[in-house]
């Protein structure tokens, strides 16, 4: 493109129909606010410059959203009060506008149009007419019509309460994106009124001002509906982000994902997969997941923030929430069923983590194994560990945190508590039932129990007659 893009993005509407203390914009589709979904895309379209228009829920919206991480474009916002219009919205962005480049005007509800619809849309301009981005409803009402003359050059968007009998038939409507040059869309906005059934300034009106001034008025039209819905209702939201798992759906299974049900999958975030990934159904994917080669998600999981190292196996029913701190899972480690690993949950090479494990702040070497009912908390687990059904750490005191230090081949048996701070000397065993409150030596046998006490020929009090 040999011309600047800047990005107006409107989002200073209500959203009534929400019914929500959220601004509209700020409610989110795969993991990401609505508005971040069209900042993105026009990081993604290189713009210059964004610029969004706020109103209602400034403060949040604008606390809300961030540039996007490339830096490549500006994030800018304007304020628009009170909200009279969507060319009245427009005119807010002016002040902050270059006349050398071409301004695309996108909608901080309408989360899916693919950059490369946008990017035909820059091109239909060329920095040299006025592109809107049409397409033909089976059911146009509420839309702004696409005018056309005999010679099909578009004249004019009417909107709907605006429009003639006649013009309610046409099926071709506005889809409420325009690329426009700069400097012609700041005289037409100055020409603007409001004299039209809803008492708005209609950023639509630069049409006819386009076409009064002899400029080249064209239409892109598309005809994937879902690439510019707007969201107005938790309805449509949920329609729109069943729309955006299917597509992410299809594209991990065109890299080679097998996905047991497509339907039954969430990404609310970025997953990467390597070869050979099963995922079985209704599982979430959160934040930033990793996948290796050959790993298998068993059906009903919940992973956010982690890397899941080739081969490993996450049997269903967990959860892991690596949160800011990451949690990571080793080559060929089996996980679960129902075990939870919480952040700064690092397993090697083959760590075996079974049902009713809790895993936090801890790393296991390769080969440790966690297999039932226990906890993990501060600790640091050396290679080839047993640890037992119903073992503990007790990592705080009540004011602070301590660590466990576990070091390679210790057994530690059932139902242990280890009162940190505590190192089980390599090699060590621990015997079940034992409360640890001091260092124990490399291949000692640590026991911390009562004595077992066995009386022989002991009879139980009998009930007394009469
Ligand atoms: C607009 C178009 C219509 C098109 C339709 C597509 C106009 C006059 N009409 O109609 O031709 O078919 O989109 O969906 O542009 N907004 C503001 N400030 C305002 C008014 C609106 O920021 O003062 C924002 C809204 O929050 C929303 C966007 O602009 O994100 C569009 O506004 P909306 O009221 O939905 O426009 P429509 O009347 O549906
Ligand atoms: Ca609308």
């Amino acid at each position: 493109m040999t011309f600047a893009v800047d990005v107006v993005v409107m989002a200073a509407g209500k959203g009534t129909r929400m019914k929500s203390l959220r601004p509209k914009v700020l409610h989110r589709l795969g993991g990401r606010a609505l508005a971040q979904h069209v900042i993105d895309c026009a990081a993604r379209l290189s713009a210059r410059s964004v610029v969004v228009v706020t109103g209602h829920g400034a403060h949040e919206v604008e606390a809300g959203l961030r540039a996007p991480a490339d830096g490549g474009t500006a994030l800018r916002y304007v304020r628009q009060e009170p909200q009279l219009g969507t060319g009245h919205a427009v005119q807010q962005a002016m002040p902050v506008l270059a006349d050398d480049g071409v301004t695309l005007v996108l909608s901080g509800d309408v989360p899916l149009t693919r950059p490369q619809t946008l990017q035909a849309l820059l091109e239909t301009c060329a920095g040299q007419s006025l592109a809107l981005l049409t397409l033909d409803m089976p059911d146009p009402a509420g839309y702004g019509r696409i005018v056309r003359s005999p010679d099909g050059a578009v004249q004019a968007i009417v909107e709907h309460k605006d429009a003639s009998e006649a013009q309610r038939r046409i099926g071709e409507v506005y889809s409420g994106i325009m690329a426009v040059p700069t400097a012609w869309l700041r005289a037409w906005l100055a020409r603007l009124d409001n004299r039209n059934a809803q008492g708005e300034y209609y950023l639509t009106d630069v049409v006819k001002f386009a076409v009064a001034d002899g400029r080249a008025v064209r239409a892109h039209r598309i005809t994937d509906p879902v690439e510019v819905a707007g969201v107005n209702s938790p309805q449509q939201l949920a329609e729109l982000e069943r729309a955006q798992q299917r597509r992410l759906a299809e594209s991990l299974m065109t890299q080679g994902v097998r996905l047991a049900d497509p339907a039954r999958l969430d990404v609310r975030g970025e997953l990467s997969c390597g070869q050979d990934v099963e995922i079985d159904v209704n599982c979430v994917f959160e934040g930033a997941v990793e996948l290796g080669d050959g790993v298998r998600i068993g059906a009903h999981c919940v992973i956010a923030n982690a890397r899941i190292g080739p081969g490993a196996v996450i049997h269903p029913f967990c959860h892991i929430d690596g949160d800011a701190t990451g949690v990571t899972v080793g080559p060929g480690a089996l996980v679960g069923p129902f075990a939870r690993l919480r952040p700064g949950a690092r397993l090697g090479r083959e760590v075996h983590i079974g049902n009713f494990v809790e895993v936090k702040n801890s790393t296991l070497a390769d080969g440790a194994k966690a297999n039932h009912l226990a906890y993990l908390g501060d600790a640091s687990v050396g290679e080839r560990v047993n640890y037992g059904a119903g073992s503990i750490t007790a990592n705080y005191d009540g004011a602070n945190k301590h660590r466990t230090v576990i070091e390679a081949d210790v057994h530690v048996g059932s139902n242990c508590v280890l009162v940190a701070p505590l190192t089980i000397g390599e090699g060590g065993t621990v015997g079940a039932g034992s409360v640890i409150t001091r260092d124990t030596p490399a291949g000692a046998l640590s026991v911390a129990r009562g004595k077992p006490v066995t009386v022989p020929d002991w009879k139980r009090p009998a009930r007394k007659k009469g």
